[in-house]
């Protein structure tokens, strides 16, 4: 399920290759002929990453041949954040003593240069090596919009079995109330957006109210079309104009499909679902519902959407956020899935263990229900407890079939955005984090891409915004001195984790934690008050670029021997009791 994730960093790598520093060094020489060539294979690279970083999800060779290169990658990153500590020390070191002391070290320029144009030279052959590997896997070049496949799964109907949904009643009759008032009121079509994460419920909930008695009696006509990615024109007006009971069969031209859908509708109030919609751009919707406003008044579009930035675009009044499914009606969804109607209550510990389930779901019914299936036949307390202590990925298919639905939202981002959501996963489940210090996190780290006049604060409130609008994350809240914070929900934690693997990592401190190998990003944490005794020994660490500390007594004697050694760490956060400290440390 992990994901390589190169774009992002090639492109850091590029930007840092064309940096003020390396020109400051005065590039002469084999230095100079091997960074050309350095920037010309990172160049074809990045040509075809997009593709590849696509296709790794169907070929475990491309997903390798990404793993080889971002590893070369990260060692080229290596060496220039060596050269830039060079410019950087040499500005500092420009009298003429320390020019006499620096003639026989590697702070001798000339000596310096050579070191560094064989260092260039190692990698960019490697890079060279596995470069050349690519033309067996057909990559194509380009970076046009991220091609995101239709899948039939997602398509959507009116029809619900009432008894089967759990709850959301208080929801439905705020949402018919709505709809039934208006009618009399509105002159124009009305647009109403039902807007909530993946799995929430939305669609299930329009379902609910389409199929309401006195919404149906309201409405002359009454029409369902499931967008999905697609949001093209003549497919919607064809399959409008179907879902009123009109005959689109053989229109081909725009002009005559949408004369047809005014035919169907002048005269009529209709209400009309658009299920699942990602369009964002203002003009598509503008021409769709140019072709929507020739029925009566009173008319009604419903929109059910993940993104708050499509809601705010297509909604005429303030848009309903769907929340989680209460705790009881959560509960009732589960037992109903894993015992089928008949609850077999007779084994307490089981509900014990299905409690304990449940609340991990954190009231997404398709977690509840695909969990609860995967119980359902299934009567042995080990077995419970096992689904209890997986990781979600882990769950045979219903697991990764909960992620690949969340993960559609995470297909939708730039590569950028990508890689600053799924770094999100270096903290742990349920922590509040702070807008100024995840953008603090990204920038450090390399994560936000530098864009003409927009300077790396203000891309980062943007990341941000766009990550809330997408709905990753949640309880969004501004104190009184202004300060922003943030959570995530479980499951879209899990996603991010998913993602990253064990490149971020979060771990308690004690002696027997084991830091993964391919950690680069780390928080370690010790909430206990009671000292601990040799804790986590920081010594053997490998070498990080992020690291994070937090809670009480942890062993900070062996951190400052492991921290003055460290040549490549961008971050690290201290917040040891009460203290916090946040360090940008850079090769000093
Ligand atoms: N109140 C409920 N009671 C029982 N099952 C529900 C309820 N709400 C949703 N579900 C079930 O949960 C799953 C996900 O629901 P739904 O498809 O409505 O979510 P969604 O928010 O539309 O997701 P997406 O963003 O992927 O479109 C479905 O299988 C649905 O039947
Ligand atoms: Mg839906």
């Amino acid at each position: 399920m992990t994901e390589v994730l190169l774009s992002p960093l090639v492109g850091t790598i590029l930007d840092g290759l064309k940096s003020w520093s390396l020109k400051e060094l005065e590039l002469a020489g084999s230095l100079k002929t091997e960074v050309a060539s350095l920037e010309s294979t990172l160049t074809t690279i990045q040509a075809v990453l997009q593709d590849a970083e696509e296709k790794q999800w169907k070929s475990e060779a491309i997903k390798n041949w990404l793993g080889k290169l971002k590893q070369a990658a990260y060692d080229l990153e290596a060496v220039l954040e060596d050269f830039n500590t060079e410019a950087q020390s040499r500005s500092l070191h420009t009298d003429a003593r320390s020019q006499v002391t620096t003639f026989f070290s590697l702070r001798n320029p000339l000596l310096f240069r050579l070191d560094m144009a064989r260092k260039f030279k190692n990698v960019r052959e490697k890079l060279d090596a596995i470069a050349g590997e690519k033309s067996k896997f057909h990559l194509r070049e380009g970076v046009g919009e991220a091609e995101i496949e239709r899948n039939e799964d997602r398509q959507t109907s009116s029809l619900v079995k009432e008894l089967e949904v759990l709850g959301r009643a208080d929801e439905k009759e705020k949402i018919v109330s709505m709809l039934l008032c208006n009618v009399n009121h509105h002159d124009d079509l009305s647009v109403y957006a039902i807007c909530g994460m993946g799995g929430l419920g939305k669609t299930t909930i329009a379902q609910f109210v389409f199929n309401d008695e006195n919404v149906a009696k309201v409405f002359d006509l009454r029409g369902w079309v499931c967008v999905s990615d697609d949001f093209d024109i003549k497919r919607l007006t064809k399959a409008i104009v179907e879902s009123f009971g009109g005959n689109s069969c053989g229109i081909q031209e725009l002009d005559t499909l949408q004369r047809c859908l005014a035919e169907k509708l002048v005269g009529k109030q209709f209400l009309l679902v658009l299920d699942d919609v990602w369009n964002e751009y203002h003009d598509k919707w503008d021409r769709l519902k140019q072709a929507l406003q020739c029925g009566r008044k009173g008319s009604t579009v419903i929109v059910t959407t993940r993104l708050e930035k499509v809601a705010l675009m297509m909604a005429t009044t303030p848009f309903y956020r769907l929340g989680c499914l209460s705790d009881d009606d959560s509960w009732s969804l589960f037992k109903q899935r894993a015992f089928g109607m008949g609850m077999n209550g007779s084994n307490a510990n089981l509900e014990t263990i299905g409690r304990q389930i449940v609340q991990r779901c954190g009231g997404v019914p398709l977690a509840i229900k695909a969990i609860g299936s995967i119980l359902r036949f299934r009567s042995q307390e080990s077995e419970w407890l096992r689904v209890k202590d997986s990781e979600i990925w882990d769950l045979e298919d219903e697991g990764s079939r909960i992620l690949a639905v969340l993960r559609l939202s995470y297909d939708h981002l730039p590569p950028h955005m990508r890689q600053c959501f799924s770094f999100c996963s270096i903290f742990p489940k349920d922590s509040v984090m702070t807008k100024d210090e995840l953008m603090g996190l990204w920038m450090a780290n390399g994560f936000i891409p530098s864009r003409g006049a927009l300077d790396l604060h203000d891309m980062g409130c943007e990341i941000f915004s766009e990550l809330t609008w997408r709905s990753f994350f949640q309880e969004i809240k501004e104190d009184v001195d202004g300060t922003v914070t943030c959570k995530m929900h479980d499951l879209i934690h899990d996603l991010a984790t998913s993602i990253m693997g064990q490149e971020c990592c979060v771990i308690e401190a004690n002696e027997g934690s084991q830091i993964p190998k391919a950690a680069r990003h780390l928080f370690v944490y010790n909430y206990s008050s009671s000292p601990l005794k040799n804790v986590m020994d920081f010594t053997t660490l490998q070498p990080l670029q992020s690291l994070i500390l937090h809670g009480y007594d942890i062993n900070v004697s062996n951190l400052s021997r492991y921290i003055s050694k460290q040549k490549y760490l961008k971050v690290l956060i201290l917040v040891l009791i009460v203290a916090i400290l946040l360090l940008k440390v850079r090769n000093t």
